[in-house]
């Protein structure tokens, strides 16, 4: 992807390090400490840096940088912009933002990361930027916001956050969709809607933001055993990364047993259907073929494959061809906004 100069001169300005002084865990679960001769390289990696563990999940960390440059520069910050973070942890996300000349509001739900990320900006010199511990899902009313941007996964935008929206402000928020977070954005209107901008992978939120509702997916199974090839490969080779989460994400707007499962013996997560009983479903890799079990493995097969048929006669639209419409659902007591259907433009002539 190309930076623009504004987004380039912030992430050559922040120096990453400065945001993860207690070293971190790298994806495939290794620890490296500050002293460490892989600590810089790993800082310059792009990938995630874990901070914070509960057991072996994580709960805090410096997400990818490919993401979050492609996060920013869809966000459009611009000098003088009020924009609100929800998800602070280190902090580097906030003081890239406040590069690009924003006046940075940052809120985590943890304590401990709240003040960690507070003494890594001051280290940074970061001006301009606030962190704020609390649940993200009631915002900071403090002001009105030119953008919001939530840097943890939800399954559906809070509906505090557009009352704090500035005149033309929006919303950017990473959320659940089969197992996955592609990103959306979203302005106050009646109906709600959103756009898709990207696919991404985040830690799912804390609290009413991260709730189950009527139109949640199965959550993402582990590895699926017993399943066995009922469909052979559709295409000799396998949809690029990109395009296989076009696919991915037309299934789940079309069967909510659209989820993520790993298949044993091999490495990459997969498109599945499951069934609500667990005991069967279908997986879908990359290469189209299609792999089955349980009773209802037919049928499985059958739906999969007909979900295949309808993407590729469609023309493989991709992700960002859809637009969301958004309903109120999750906990009644703090209810969110969450997707509830999806539609395509109209084939052009
Ligand atoms: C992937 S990290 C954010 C990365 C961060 N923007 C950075 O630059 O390092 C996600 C953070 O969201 C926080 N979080 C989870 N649920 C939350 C909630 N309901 N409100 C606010 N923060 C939340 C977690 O504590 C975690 O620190």
């Amino acid at each position: 992807m190309r930076l623009t100069p504004e987004l380039a001169a912030a992430f050559a300005g922040v120096r990453r390090e400065l945001f993860v002084p207690e070293g971190f865990h790298r994806r495939d679960g290794s620890r490296v400490e500050p002293g460490d001769p892989a600590f810089l390289p790993s800082v310059y990696r792009n990938d995630v840096l874990v901070t914070k563990l509960n057991g072996d999940k994580p709960i805090s960390s410096s997400s990818q940088p490919s993401l979050m440059a492609m996060m920013l520069g869809a966000l459009d910050v611009r000098p003088g912009m009020r924009v609100l973070e929800i998800g602070a942890g280190t902090g580097y996300n906030a003081a890239l933002m406040a590069a690009l000349g924003a006046e940075v509001t940052s809120v985590d739900v943890q304590e401990d990361v709240a003040a960690r990320a507070r003494s890594a900006l001051d280290r940074a010199g970061a001006a301009g930027v606030r962190v704020v511990a609390g649940d993200g899902y009631l915002g900071v009313p403090d002001f009105r916001y030119d953008r919001i941007i939530v840097t943890v996964g939800v399954a559906g935008f809070s509906p505090h956050w557009f009352g704090q929206l500035a005149p033309g402000g929006f919303v950017m928020a990473p959320v659940e969709h089969a197992g996955h977070h592609p990103v959306l954005a979203a302005r106050p209107g009646d109906p709600m809607t959103a756009t898709v901008v990207c696919s991404s992978g985040f830690m799912a939120a804390a609290g009413p933001l991260g709730a189950r509702h009527s139109g949640s997916h199965p959550p993402s199974a582990g590895i699926l055993a017993a399943m066995a090839e009922t469909a052979p490969p559709r295409w000799a080779s396998p949809l690029d990364a990109i395009v296989y989460r076009d696919l991915w994400y037309a299934a789940g707007a079309w069967d909510h047993r659209a989820t993520l499962a790993g298949l044993p013996g091999r490495e990459q997560n997969h498109l599945a259907l499951l069934d609500a009983t667990g005991t069967g479903g279908a997986v879908i890799p990359a290469d189209g073929s299609v792999l089955a079990g349980g009773p209802e493995a037919e049928r499985y097969t059958a739906d999969a494959v007909a979900l295949i048929d309808r993407w590729w006669s469609l023309g493989r639209p991709p992700m960002s061809a859809w637009q969301v419409s958004l309903a109120l659902d999750g906990d009644p007591a703090a209810p969110i906004q969450v997707p509830r259907t999806w539609t395509l433009p109209p084939p052009r002539r």
